[in-house]
């Protein structure tokens, strides 16, 4: 089975592709936000040691486990835990990815229609009701996440090395420079030393516990944990690969990506006069429409800026589901024996038909509630409040309390080759053992409560 595995040719190519997997629609519609409305450099200042000290322990998990293995993650489970229940936290974390992936794929599919819209004939004085309307249609949503899904099934079809790998390679180093130029653009306009200060000036009153939870979360999601595909995407790892500066380096690319995000959009929003709103409305609705009224004052300028903003959100939502569409394509291939093209012609169809009831959710099924939410919220919020810090609580504990010590510290340390992994593993492993955890715990009751 796991001859013939394919893996990244490099651990750069690992760290891009879990950096892709990380850099997506989390960075760039949610962090800015969160940022802003929960006080500004003091939320930074949580985000990043919550970063380094509960994000990375669960990533780190994810790693040893998949790397160790070299499984997808139903595989991986049975490898180190034959015969037992931890089987079904394999079934589950192949689950999760791809009801993400459902509705995720919808909203690659609106910016695949605004990428669209900028390219043909710009925004314009464009309303705040054109996003309103355009995904309360039926159809042109439904074509976009077609589209998009089919995008992700394409790349992830050519292969680990040709298709996911190659795709990375060429689209990180872009995000970063389109992320970047828009950024310069964004914060030379006049007003924008508002948004700035709107990002960097620190309020600790605003540092509540359910801040503090919302930052777990979005840290979660911003990283992808909990639903094995950083545990797919290392089991492709080398080994001779060095976990922690991957996992260091992963999480750092993501929170930087993300506050040039915030630097991108928050200046330009200031500049507009508008007040920062949260999630698809902010960069769907608010963006559009500052883009359109530059059109009239910038001439070409607003077009272009508004064309490269959308690009950036198309590629960084396919290095992101990609990655989500490669755990269930691990999975069917290596435990199914199903060739790769009908592994991801089967997840084509399911995840295709649930993204089609979550588009609809906007508009002929908006009545249709489970649980009192739309489709497309019901799935949103079983996923980042539930099934993600549950399986991020399920893989520490399997690390930390199932596996053996020495197999952790063999993959951590190479076997003791590496010198500085080797000196700190003791905290390491504390914080995957007993800090992860009991954090973990915090902020499952924290959203339960909330
Ligand atoms: N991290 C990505 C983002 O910020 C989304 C993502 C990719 C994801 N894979 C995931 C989220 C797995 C949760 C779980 O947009």
């Amino acid at each position: 089975m796991a001859s013939g595995r394919e893996n990244f040719g490099s651990s750069t190519a690992a760290v891009l592709a879990m950096a892709g997997s990380a850099i997506g629609l989390g960075n760039i519609w949610r962090f800015p936000y969160m940022v802003g409305s929960n006080g500004g450099a003091a939320y930074i200042i949580v985000y990043l040691l919550l970063a380094i000290f509960l994000s990375l322990p669960i990533l780190l998990s994810e790693t040893i486990i998949g790397r160790s293995t070299a499984s997808n993650t139903f595989g991986a489970m049975e490898k180190l835990a034959p015969g037992t229940r931890w089987k079904w936290v394999g079934l589950l974390t192949i689950v999760s990815p791809l009801i993400i992936l459902s509705y995720y794929s919808v909203v690659g599919g609106w910016s695949i229609e605004f990428l669209w819209k900028s390219v043909a004939e710009g925004f314009g004085e464009t309303s705040p009701e054109l996003f309103g309307g355009f995904i309360s249609r039926p159809w042109a949503p439904l074509v976009c996440h077609t589209l998009f899904l089919a995008l992700t099934a394409g790349i992830v079809m050519a292969g680990v090395k040709s298709g996911i790998e190659k795709f990375n390679n060429i689209s990180m180093p872009l995000l970063f420079v389109l992320i970047i130029v828009i950024m310069v653009y964004s914060i030379s306009l006049p007003g924008a030393s508002e948004g700035v200060e709107y990002l960097v000036k620190p309020d600790f009153s605003k540092l509540t516990p359910s801040a503090i939870a919302s930052a777990m979360g979005q840290s979660f999601f911003s990283l992808s944990l909990g639903v094995g595909t950083i545990l797919t995407y290392s089991s492709y790892m080398k080994k001779d690969a060095d976990i922690l500066a991957s996992g260091f380096g992963t999480a750092a690319f993501d929170l930087l990506f993300a506050l040039i995000a915030g630097f991108a959009i928050m200046p330009a929003v200031f500049a507009a006069g508008i007040e920062p709103g949260a999630g698809p409305g902010l960069i769907f609705e608010t963006l559009p429409y500052i883009f359109g009224t530059m059109v009239s004052s910038w001439a070409a300028l607003g077009r272009i800026v508004s064309i490269l903003f959308f690009l950036t959100i198309v590629v960084a939502a396919l290095t992101s589901s990609i990655s989500m569409y490669e755990v269930g394509a691990a999975y069917l291939v290596e435990e199914r024996g199903m060739s790769r093209r009908k592994a991801v012609a089967l997840i084509f169809c399911g995840t295709w038909l649930l993204g089609a009831l979550c588009s609809l959710s906007f508009g002929p099924l908006s009545g249709f509630k489970l649980f009192g939410e739309t489709i497309f919220n019901f799935c949103d919020k079983l996923t980042s409040n539930f099934l993600m810090s549950f399986g991020s609580m399920l893989f520490v504990i399997f690390v930390g309390w199932k596996m053996k010590k020495s197999t952790v510290r063999e993959e951590i340390t190479n076997g003791g080759k590496l010198k500085f992994s080797s000196k700190i593993f003791g905290v390491v492993y504390f914080f995957i053992r007993y800090i992860a955890p009991v954090a973990i715990l915090a902020i499952f009751i924290t959203n339960l409560l909330a």
